[in-house]
């Protein structure tokens, strides 16, 4: 049985470089780890030269004397298999091996995920390491389980090398077989781009406005995920001939441009996500004024994780501020932080949380990037408040192996995530009715799952929820149609946002009366669609007595078929009195289809009105700046309330519950302290 998420504990970690610390470090640190409850630890996933340090010639040395402590000392070690950071005697003799840009400029050394995964050299080099990693290290009694790689497509997704552009030609070539196929299928008619020879096909390179053929960016994203998931499998199985049966094949992060479901069935026993909540204050989005879901937005991420992995765990989990000395500045995390956001992922399902990193490196890019202690080591606020949570784990250990409760999903399938990326017109609706629908169902307390349509999917997989929304089905893959109509006639109901049906699988619009091969599922019509025009002031939708804003897009919708009717319409603009919502009754459930993309209210009046919203408020009032998430085993139920706010804040109980970190019975009003979190047993 795996040493880590057996079902049989929640555990901690950290992210551990003994390459980075002078020897007489090793002992005290895994000691004083051990003391706090780390009992695992990740090791080597940047340490390529430390093991080959020129071509062909293997020293294992270095990593056994740190092995022989760590098994000395029952600590669990999860190794990482080096190919993340290839050597500078690599890149310097195989420059093929590097990522380039766009414009074909290479990636020179120095950082890091510099190399492409279509280098033969590479791929050989690397597949030559990670069996000297998996033979050499794979037996020890310590070693309970492997990272591959790093962060697959972290920092950069996209490849422009020569290999890259030679193994996309072949990939196009296994795919359409014929030019004409290939023609076809990427419209090349279009602004003359037609093929003649195969040579003449290439990767997306640099064109005017950097405007690219849709279909072509389509297939060659598709080529990307098809690459990463290529590489992760090479060294899985790799791997799997070398290690201990019990061991577990893994990797972390979650990036772009891959399939991580394909990922994890072909290569992984599980995925383990990177949780830097305080992110937040880099990205993009970040907000000055709502700080309501600057970290809670990070359950987003975890909902996403557990879609793809159902088990999982962290092997990254904040400890410390963010920071390269070449940009991202985040503070560090307040006292009580750190506890939220392991809660906040065990909450969601992760029975292993390992925090990055021990010690916060002296050196480098990312000597700023801070782990549990700082620069001389010293005992600290945050070494203790590790120390705390170890005692809280103990105090929910039941919990362990339990699985997240929700009645609704969200569909998602890759094809449509990709294309999204690449056509703004869908990105732009898709990125706010995630976003919506999201902080909709969290503020309402009604947690949701995100399923991927994937070939393997079973009516049985879909009918655990009350409510799927598939909020842009832009392209129909329809090998997904048959189990929809299924789990709607067995009484399930389906919600389909806007701009749904309208392009198939290569990208191309239909010709067909929209929602095209949607129609039998949605039984509607959409003869006329507008984004909505900036000059249009609020464009409101009235469904029985809700009334809320549309937003981004109005596809104007009329009934088609006995069973449908409309149910909601627009109530401003030139199609003010046309439907914005449809009601299908198919079999035993409904499928509705909305002809806007979801603002929060949307998603709240859909959530309010299919009965699906707050399924615990028998026993909670709860204010929606904190989260509920409820995990269950053998029929007892855990609910986990976060408080993200600094502020104190106060909650309702509407009967004695058993709170488990506390060990008393609660009732009635609850006071929450800042960040605080509280578990109780249902
Ligand atoms: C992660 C990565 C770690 C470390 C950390 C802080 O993305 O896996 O190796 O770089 O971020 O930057």
């Amino acid at each position: 049985m795996s040493k880590l998420l057996n079902g049989n504990e929640i555990s901690l970690g950290t992210c551990y470089y003994p390459e980075h610390w002078d020897k007489s470090l090793w002992r005290e640190d895994l000691e004083r780890m051990q003391k706090v409850g780390i009992k695992t630890i990740r090791i080597a996933e940047f340490a390529w030269s430390k093991v080959e340090p020129t071509e062909g010639s293997f020293t294992y040395e270095f990593f056994d004397e740190f092995l022989d402590i760590a098994d000395e000392m029952n600590m669990r070690v999860i190794m990482g298999t080096p190919t993340a950071t290839p050597p500078a005697w690599l890149t310097s003799k195989y420059p093929d091996a590097l990522n380039a840009r766009k414009d074909g400029t290479l990636f020179r050394h120095g950082m890091r995920r510099h190399y492409n995964y279509n280098s033969e050299n590479y791929k050989r080099l690397s597949s030559i390491i990670v069996e000297k990693f998996a033979k050499h290290y794979g037996k020890r009694k310590c070693v309970i389980g492997w990272q591959i790689d790093n962060e697959i497509n972290c920092e950069i997704a996209e490849f422009y090398s020569e290999s890259d552009d030679m193994a996309f030609n072949q990939f196009l070539q296994d795919k359409y077989k014929t030019l004409d196929a290939l023609n076809d299928a990427w419209g090349t008619v279009f602004w003359n781009q037609t093929y003649t020879e195969w040579e003449q096909v290439h990767i997306p390179r640099t064109t005017v406005q950097g405007t690219v053929n849709p279909h072509q960016t389509l297939d060659y994203y598709r080529f990307i995920s098809d690459s990463a998931c290529k590489w992760v499998k090479m060294q899985a199985d790799i791997i799997r001939k070398y290690k201990k049966e019990e061991d577990f094949v893994t990797t972390n992060g979650i990036f772009g441009h891959v399939d991580y479901r394909r990922m994890r069935d072909e290569s992984l026993d599980f995925i383990t996500y990177d949780s830097y909540p305080n992110f937040a204050y880099i990205l993009d989005g970040y907000d000055k004024d709502d700080s309501s879901f600057r970290d809670r937005k990070w359950s987003r991420n975890l909902t996403e994780t557990r879609a793809i992995s159902p088990i999982f765990g962290i092997m990254e989990q904040q400890s410390g501020a963010n920071g390269w000395n070449t940009g991202m500045a985040a503070p560090t995390p307040r006292p009580g932080q750190i506890t939220l956001w392991t809660m906040q992922s065990i909450a969601h399902g992760a029975d292993f949380i390992s925090y990055f990193r021990w010690r916060t490196a002296i050196f480098g890019t990312e000597m700023y990037w801070h782990g549990i202690l700082d620069y001389s080591g010293r005992d600290n606020r945050r070494l203790k408040e590790i120390s705390d949570i170890y005692d809280k784990i103990g105090k929910i250990s039941e919990v362990a192996g339990s699985t997240y409760v929700a009645k609704v999903a969200v569909l998602k399938d890759y094809d449509n995530i990709f294309d999204s990326e690449l056509d703004v017109w869908h990105e732009n609706v898709e990125e706010k009715s995630q976003d919506a629908i999201f902080k909709a169902a969290q503020r309402s307390h009604t947690p949701i799952d995100y399923v991927y349509l994937t070939e393997r999917i079973t009516e049985k997989d879909l009918l655990k929820y009350e409510l799927l929304i598939y909020p842009h089905m832009t392209m129909v893959n329809e090998s997904f149609l048959p189990i929809l109509e299924e789990y709607v006639q067995d009484g399930g109901k389906l919600v389909i946002g806007c701009r749904s049906g309208y392009k198939d699988m290569e990208g191309k619009c239909t010709m067909d009366y929209l929602p095209g091969k949607l129609k039998s599922l949605t039984g509607n019509d959409i003869p006329e669609y507008t984004a909505i025009s900036p000059d249009a002031g609020d464009v409101y939708i009235k469904w029985g007595k809700d009334e809320f804003k549309a937003s981004s897009f109005a596809d104007q919708l009329f009934a088609c078929t006995s069973t449908a009717k409309v149910v909601g319409s627009y109530e401003d603009d030139y199609y003010e009195g046309f439907g914005a919502i449809t009601e299908n009754k198919l079999g035993n459930g409904y499928v509705y289809y909305y002809g806007s993309a979801f603002s929060e209210e949307a998603a709240f009046v859909f959530l309010k009105n299919l009965g699906v919203i707050n399924p615990f408020n028998e026993y909670f009032d709860i204010p929606d700046e904190m989260e509920l998430a409820i995990r269950e085993k053998n029929g007892d139920k855990y609910a986990f309330v976060l408080n993200y706010q600094r502020k104190v804040q106060n909650m309702w109980l509407k009967k004695e519950l058993k709170e488990l970190l506390s060990g008393s019975i609660e009732t009635e009003e609850v006071i929450m302290q800042s960040y605080e979190v509280k578990i109780f047993k249902l």
